[in-house]
């Protein structure tokens, strides 16, 4: 089981690495807004990074944003840096669970995670690099294993709603889940909304290396996974997805490389029948599809180059029609902000033999949430933590380099997320096609676009149930 006493030696339960960063800021907020879901109802955190001076500003500011005076002076401050190895693990030492927000990781990533192993401390990350995730279960899981570490990857946006969204939807079918694919929008307010920066340099870099991401998934030597069902069919480049009645695209980020971890760790560990995935976004009308191929094509040309990527690195602003800027996204612009990812899973009845005949079953489900980069990224992240610290006979038996749903298959993690509502920005919502219903009656809820503002609701009764099932035209196991 994990270990997630403090002790003289190891005062805290977190610290925050990175504190400083665009999204370290929103992560020390949040865990000051958490501290009563800590272990006894009481978290013990400190901040850390590079600069003393501007890890007190961020205190400062918290302390304003939440009225918590006390943030000042109660919250220790821990100088370490990335170069200085014997700052990480005099760092390392001192917490239960490193919260790291220093990226991007491919850079900065290794030297911490290693410290953590060596040192025994659980790591938690935001990551969303395949490279830097997998070359890290690589070349620290056995180790992690041996300390009893937990190195848990891609919590944040990137890709605990996709992962989770997945284990999510399977548990609500009542049969064997084979396939889902997954639909991403995200809404802004009226004063838009756009990514920092930090987020940029993570996909520029990713992508300009993602030739070496295959040699390094032949290093793990791993079987196909049984493929159950009919094997899922991939979607084009782009094309009008008439699940969220937009154009559409395969999903670029981590998401489907992290599920597809958590299904092998699952199907291998613990004999789950192994859920297919594909995961795609949303961009829009015809004049986005426009903007963003020529925005593509000149990303996808210039990240070849150490010149053009210079020239990407400077002008965020200008190459992504204003989507990543160096400034980020203002506090008004994140609080109008929202997402919603709809799952739509096709499978086998319980009286239905899997291996015979086409699947008879479908479902869908929904998870939504605030703002993804700064609002559901921290909560994510935060919630990680809290059940790592609450419920470490959850986690899987040996410590490991973890994604999400292999790290939190089996604990009430879904369960936090839906409880942990922030401010005036909705709470990261799982919700199956039942629960849509109620919203649907109760708010005149707008399945396409609507905004859902409560966590747990209570199961419909079956009559209205089979309305939906006749409403949809889905046959909902
Ligand atoms: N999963 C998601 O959905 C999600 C969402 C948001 C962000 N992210 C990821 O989170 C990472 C950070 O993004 P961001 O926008 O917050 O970036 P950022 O504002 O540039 O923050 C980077 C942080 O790293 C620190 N840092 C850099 N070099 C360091 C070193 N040598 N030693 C110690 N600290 C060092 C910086 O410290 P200084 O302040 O001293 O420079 C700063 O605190 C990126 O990889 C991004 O992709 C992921």
């Amino acid at each position: 089981m994990a270990r997630v006493e403090t002790s003289p030696s190891r005062p805290y339960h977190l610290i925050i690495f990175g504190a400083t960063g665009f999204t370290g800021q929103f992560v020390v907020e949040e865990v000051a807004r958490t501290v009563s879901e800590g272990p006894k109802g009481n978290l013990k955190w400190a901040v850390a990074g590079r600069s003393r001076q501007k890890l007190e500003k961020v205190l400062e500011q918290a302390a304003g944003a939440l009225s918590k005076p006390e943030l000042r002076t109660q919250v220790d401050i821990i100088v370490a840096d990335v170069g200085e190895p014997d700052s990480l693990a005099a760092m390392c030492k001192r917490a239960v669970i490193v919260l790291n927000c220093v990226g991007p990781y491919r850079f900065h990533g290794e030297s911490v995670v290693r410290a953590c192993v060596e040192n025994g401390a659980h790591h938690i990350d935001i990551s969303g690099e395949p490279q830097f995730l997998e070359s890290m279960q690589l070349n620290y899981n056995s180790q992690a294993a041996e300390k009893g570490v937990y190195i848990i990857g891609s919590c944040g946006f990137d890709s605990i709603p996709a992962d989770m969204g997945v284990l999510y939807t399977r548990d609500q079918f009542k049969g064997t889940l084979t396939a889902v694919e997954s639909f991403l929008t995200v809404s802004s307010g009226p004063d838009g909304g756009c990514i920092h920066d930090g987020t940029w340099q993570s996909a520029i870099y990713g992508l300009a290396d993602r030739h070496k991401l295959s040699s390094l998934r032949r290093k793990f030597n791993h079987k196909p996974l049984p493929t159950v069902g009919p094997k899922l069919k991939r979607r084009g480049a782009l094309f009008f997805s008439k699940e969220i009645q937009q154009y559409a695209l395969p999903f670029m980020g981590s998401d489907p490389a992290v599920v597809r971890r958590t299904q092998r760790f699952l199907s291998e560990e613990h004999q789950d029948t192994p859920v297919q995935y594909g995961a795609y976004a949303g961009i829009g009308g015809i004049g986005n599809v426009i903007k963003l191929m020529f925005a593509g094509m000149m990303f996808w040309f210039l990240v070849k180059f150490s010149f053009g990527r210079n020239l990407l690195t400077k002008y965020p602003e200008f190459f992504s029609y204003g989507f990543f800027t160096k400034a980020g996204p203002t506090r008004k612009q994140m609080e109008a902000s929202s997402f919603q990812i709809s799952f739509h899973g096709e499978g086998y009845t319980e009286d239905q033999d899997p291996s015979k005949g086409k699947p008879n079953a479908k479902i869908r489900t929904l998870v939504q949430g605030p703002e993804c980069g700064y609002v559901a990224t921290p909560i994510a992240m935060v919630q990680a933590a809290l059940t790592v610290l609450n419920e470490p006979s959850a986690l899987p038996k040996k410590g490991g380099v973890y994604t999400p749903g292999a790290a939190f298959a089996k604990s009430t993690f879904i369960d936090r997320l839906n409880k942990h509502g922030i401010q005036k920005a909705q709470p990261l919502n799982f919700l199956s096609d039942e629960d849509c219903l109620i919203q649907r009656i109760s708010l005149g809820y707008d399945h396409a676009g609507g905004c859902c503002w409560f966590g747990n609701i209570k199961r419909v009764q079956t009559t209205l149930y089979s309305a939906w099932q006749r409403y949809t035209g889905s046959v909902v196991a």
